[in-house]
């Protein structure tokens, strides 16, 4: 496994590998999600790679940049055992040089949901993202469903910049108690992390509704608050049920719906989805 840490290195080592060439873009704090990514990048293509950076522009100026957690030495243990052949692992003076003054901004899609509860943040993700395919130039990327929107605001810029990749989405990987794997869950209370898989059941509960014969979206949603609102450690930031593929609300779950959530456990905020509906 060959670390580069400029952007140069990967480039002639990208150059220098079999292709197809699969990346999957992590923040590091790697679990088994991102195990998972990995995993399917390594199936899928020739050559495995994986980007650890943790991107300080997608975070907002109260949000968690400088504690987010980062353990370079155990991520390429992890990735080592899940058979990535190269890693990029830039610097911030590497990813964004003195000056830097050059942005993504992906319209409709990045809009509501995180885009309208995180001001800011899929400028940064859509700018790293961006980046990333330009050196690397993958045949595939790979992005965790558990992050639905930010799947869409991905398929969209590298369709806009004709950026080449196939953007493959993979399931969210969950504890067996249903709680979405997310590099954010080591911030629960030992009563947070108990408290935390309501989430998915909420989503399970709306989607029960609909495969119940319900297409009233409203009350999916309303569904989806009363299991969550019954947790006392949980506080609903938001619920949607919206068109999968614009991320416009819906009035009837007439078409492939994504019902997703944020809600905090404390000050620990946790998102998650579910696709629900097809349509007739
Ligand atoms: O999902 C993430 O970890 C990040 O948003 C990404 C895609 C690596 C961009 O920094």
């Amino acid at each position: 496994m060959f670390v580069a840490v400029t952007a140069s290195e990967l480039r002639r080592k990208v150059r220098l590998s079999e292709r197809p060439v699969g990346l999957a873009p992590t923040m590091g704090a790697l679990h088994e999600g991102h195990a998972a990514l990995v995993r399917q990048a390594r199936a899928d293509n020739a050559t495995a790679a994986v980007s650890i950076f943790v991107n300080p522009t997608q975070f907002g100026p109260g949000g968690d940049f400088g504690a987010y957690p980062r353990d370079l030495e155990a991520d390429l243990a992890r990735l080592e055992e899940a058979g990535a052949d190269l890693v990029f692992a830039p610097a911030v003076g590497e990813m964004y040089p003195d000056g830097f003054d050059t942005y993504v901004d992906v319209g409709g899609v990045a809009a509501p949901l995180e885009g309208k509860a995180r001001p800011g943040h899929f400028r940064g993700v859509a700018t790293v993202v961006c980046k990333l395919l330009t050196m690397t130039r993958p045949d595939r990327a790979y992005f965790g469903q558990k992050d639905a929107q930010q799947c869409l605001v991905v398929k969209r810029l590298n369709a806009d910049l004709n950026l080449g990749a196939q953007i493959v989405v993979v399931p969210t990987v969950r504890e067996p108690d249903g709680l979405a794997l997310s590099s954010r869950n080591v911030y629960l209370s030992p009563e947070q992390r108990g408290a935390a898989p309501v989430l998915y059941r909420s989503l399970q509960a709306g989607r029960r509704l609909v495969c119940q014969g319900t297409s009233d979206a409203e009350a999916v949603r309303r569904r989806i608050r009363g299991v969550i609102e019954r947790e006392p450690l949980a506080r609903i930031d938001y619920v949607s049920v919206a068109d999968a593929c614009t991320l416009q609300e819906l009035d009837r779950v007439d078409r492939p719906a994504l019902a997703s959530l944020a809600a905090y456990f404390g000050e620990t905020r946790l998102i998650d989805n579910v696709i629900i509906g097809g349509g007739p």
